[in-house]
């Protein structure tokens, strides 16, 4: 099956039962032998990531979750990563003609990837770090917000994606909110299964628990009990 953006695969890292778990990774490009995922080294399944080779061969299942859906030819995106979140909307960001907006915030300016590539897709691009060591230094959601304020363009012609640590999609959903824009975050949730039948990814929404492997993992922030 083609994947689509915001779409993520189930990746068992390591052979045997150790970890027994899948882990999930976001579709982060296409290529013409298959896919690629970006991932950031955590624990022990993305350290033995680390260690394949490139004949070694791994179980993968996906592509899973529903994706984000595009906006109308009226809509200009305004697309907000955190960290490993620019995995997520990369393939959105790719596969999208029109005009978009990239805020893109980390801690450092070494994990701030893709920025010639993002560049390359001509889009305009706002960086923020924690540490000031690249961009505005601060929060990518306070240059998200700087932006809105100073835009002369009809609010209501903006649509925002998001990927990235919770606190920030938290406080996308904010603006989102408080300015009346329509915002799809990618929310993250730890998976068992991947495959709706665990309910171990369940986040809390105003119409009851929903699976973030199923229903998600790109959820309306509205949606969201936070
Ligand atoms: C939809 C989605 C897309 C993602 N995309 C990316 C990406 O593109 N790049 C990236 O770097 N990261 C991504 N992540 C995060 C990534 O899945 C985790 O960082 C990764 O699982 C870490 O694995 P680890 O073994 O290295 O870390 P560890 O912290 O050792 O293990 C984390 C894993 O342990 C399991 N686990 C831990 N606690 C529980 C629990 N309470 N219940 C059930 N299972 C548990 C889960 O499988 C969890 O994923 C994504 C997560 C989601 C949900
Ligand atoms: S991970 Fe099992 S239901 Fe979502």
């Amino acid at each position: 099956m083609e994947p689509f953006p915001g779409q993520f695969y189930m990746v068992k890292a390591g052979r045997g039962n150790d970890p027994l778990l899948r882990r999930a990774f976001s579709l982060f490009r296409r290529t013409s032998e298959g896919f690629q995922v970006m991932y950031r080294i955590k624990g022990r399944g993305t350290s033995l990531l680390r260690e394949m080779k490139t004949e070694d061969t791994l179980e993968v299942l996906g592509p899973l979750g529903n994706g984000y859906p595009f906006p109308s030819d009226e809509q200009t995106p305004l697309v907000v990563a955190g960290g490993i979140g620019i995995a997520s909307v990369f393939p959105f960001l790719h596969a999208h003609q029109g005009r978009a907006f990239v805020f893109y915030g980390a801690r450092s300016g070494d994990e701030i990837f893709m920025l010639d590539e993002l560049r390359g897709m001509g889009r305009e691009i706002y960086i923020s770090t924690d540490d000031g060591s690249l961009g505005t230094k601060g929060s990518i959601v306070d240059v998200l917000n700087n932006y809105l304020d100073s835009s002369r363009t009809d609010i209501s012609r903006f649509i925002l994606y998001a990927c990235g640590p919770h606190p920030m999609l938290k406080a996308v959903s904010k603006v989102a909110a408080s300015r009346g824009i329509t915002a799809y975050i990618s929310m993250e949730a730890n998976m068992a299964c991947g495959l709706g039948a665990c309910l171990g990814c369940v986040v809390k929404t105003k119409t009851g628990y929903k699976r973030v492997c199923k229903e998600g993992p790109v959820f309306k922030s509205e949606e969201i009990v936070w």
